[in-house]
């Protein structure tokens, strides 16, 4: 028999035992279509090809859902019935894509004379993940010596397959992808802006991770005045002629501004005006997430196609809102549209702010959550000192005042951004602080 002519990839399941063992899968939901977010830190598939020859209706539904998801937005995919017979028919003739799937819900021999028939028609670089619905670590090891990169079990989510993929494209080895942030305010003027800097600049000081602020408010951004930076073209430049954008060109436009936090600054005149098209905010924000792990993109309060598409893509969302009616509709529509058009993604995070302005009536905190029907915000309290100071200064609140409440937020939203537990004050037992208190320490007792 042929080894199948597609390559090896490593798996992050290697099951242990011997055979007859179950292979470790995530628990599947009930339903097989269910919409699961557990696939939240997938990663996007790159624009491939995909086929997938399926043998059960369910499944071959699961596979269209998924094909649905933003994360495979550039890939084109299809699917079509008839298993792993169809598919060699199918390729007898024709060259095989980048990925194929292959369902069998055939007995093990069959399953196997099936795909070594297949491997005969399967071109090298192409690679294969079988679908299948007996959980057997001996099947499982036998398909991965002929090749197939993932053997995955039904039932399955549409979280684990795109679990799987991402997996798959974004191995240690292959170009790294960081995550972007998308941070969109409810109205203008709420301080989405305000809150996207502080809390990238958490990030970078705080959870110490290297972060790029990509400033897309081209006419107005005010990233730059933030941060104290001279005005530079920055982002102007770089969608203007996206296809010049790499790696070199990007380190020029970037401005440093500490040790772990970028700028991608907007030009922020009004000489001309900017409309860039969808496919120049993509190729700039791809260069610049395969230089960063984190990739915090503050959007203008627009919806135009390319803003939009930012806000669809991101891997995570921060709606910021002031506790008000206006605000109170565009966050829900907001929301609405997200949960429409990223059912497998977490809902977006939201973010109260300027709560508390004296004399403002404000549609409370508790009616205006439950309204959006969300579970979890943060709420950063309307102080016009601090933020008016740090604004003027070119600072952030955190470098003004490390004490505020408001900087306690910001941290505990880029540790959750970050997927990262915040690390908690190690508390003092009740006889070291009495032992400080009377310095008794320098005692020796
Ligand atoms: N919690 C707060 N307390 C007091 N002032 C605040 C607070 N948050 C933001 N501000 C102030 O509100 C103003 C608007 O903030 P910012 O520019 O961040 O809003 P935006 O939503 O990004 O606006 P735009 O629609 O122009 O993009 C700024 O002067 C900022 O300093
Ligand atoms: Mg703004």
């Amino acid at each position: 028999m042929n080894d199948l002519a597609y390559d090896t990839q490593p798996l992050d399941a290697q099951p242990e035992g011997d055979g007859g063992q179950a292979i470790p899968q995530p628990a599947a939901q009930p339903s097989m279509a269910a919409a699961d977010t557990r696939g939240y830190k997938a990663l996007p598939i790159p624009r491939i090809n995909i086929q997938a020859f399926c043998e059960d209706d369910r499944t071959a539904q699961l596979l269209s859902e998924a094909a649905q998801d933003r994360r495979l937005a550039r890939a084109h995919t299809t699917v079509q019935m008839g298993g792993i017979q169809a598919a060699t028919a199918f390729y007898r003739d024709a060259s095989t894509p980048n990925l194929i799937l292959l369902e069998s819900m055939r007995d093990q021999d069959t399953m196997l004379a099936e795909l070594d028939q297949f491997s005969e028609v399967c071109d090298a670089g192409t690679k294969v993940i079988v679908i299948g619905h007996v959980n057997d670590v001996l099947l499982y090891r036998q398909l991965v010596s002929r090749g197939v990169s993932e053997y995955l079990v039904m039932p399955l989510t549409v979280g684990q397959i795109m679990e799987s993929l991402s997996n798959l494209y974004n191995e240690s080895g292959a170009e790294p992808i960081g995550r972007v942030i998308a941070f969109v305010g409810a109205k203008g003027g709420c301080g989405s802006s305000t809150i996207c800097h502080n809390t990238a600049w958490s990030i970078a000081e705080v959870v110490r991770s290297e972060v790029v602020i990509t400033d897309f408010d081209l006419p107005f951004g005010t990233a730059g005045l933030d941060f104290n930076q001279d005005p530079i073209q920055g982002i102007g430049d770089a969608l203007l002629s996206p296809d010049r954008l790499d790696e070199v060109l990007l380190d020029r436009l970037l401005s440093r501004c500490s040790d772990h936090l970028s700028l991608f600054a907007a030009p922020g005149t009004l000489e001309r005006t900017y409309d860039p098209g969808p496919a120049a905010c993509e190729k700039v924000i791809d260069t610049v997430r395969r230089n960063v792990p984190f990739v915090v993109a503050d959007i203008p309060h627009v919806w135009t196609e390319w803003a939009q598409r930012l806000v669809v893509q991101a891997d995570q969302i921060v709606i910021t809102a002031i506790p008000d009616l206006a605000n109170l509709r565009n966050a829900k529509n907001l929301i609405d549209r997200m949960k429409a058009a990223r059912p497998n993604d977490k809902l977006p995070i939201l973010v109260l702010n300027q709560v508390g302005m004296p004399k403002r009536p404000e549609i409370s905190i508790s009616d205006f959550t439950s309204a959006l029907e969300i579970q979890s915000h943060l709420v950063v309290e309307f102080d016009a000192e601090l933020f008016g100071t740090a604004a003027n200064n070119g600072q952030m609140v955190q470098e003004i005042s490390t004490k505020a409440k408001a900087c306690e937020r910001f941290t505990e939203l880029a540790f959750q951004l970050c997927d990262r537990d915040e690390p908690k004050a190690e508390k003092q037992s009740v006889l070291e602080s009495l032992l400080g208190q009377f310095n008794l320490k320098k005692l020796g007792l």
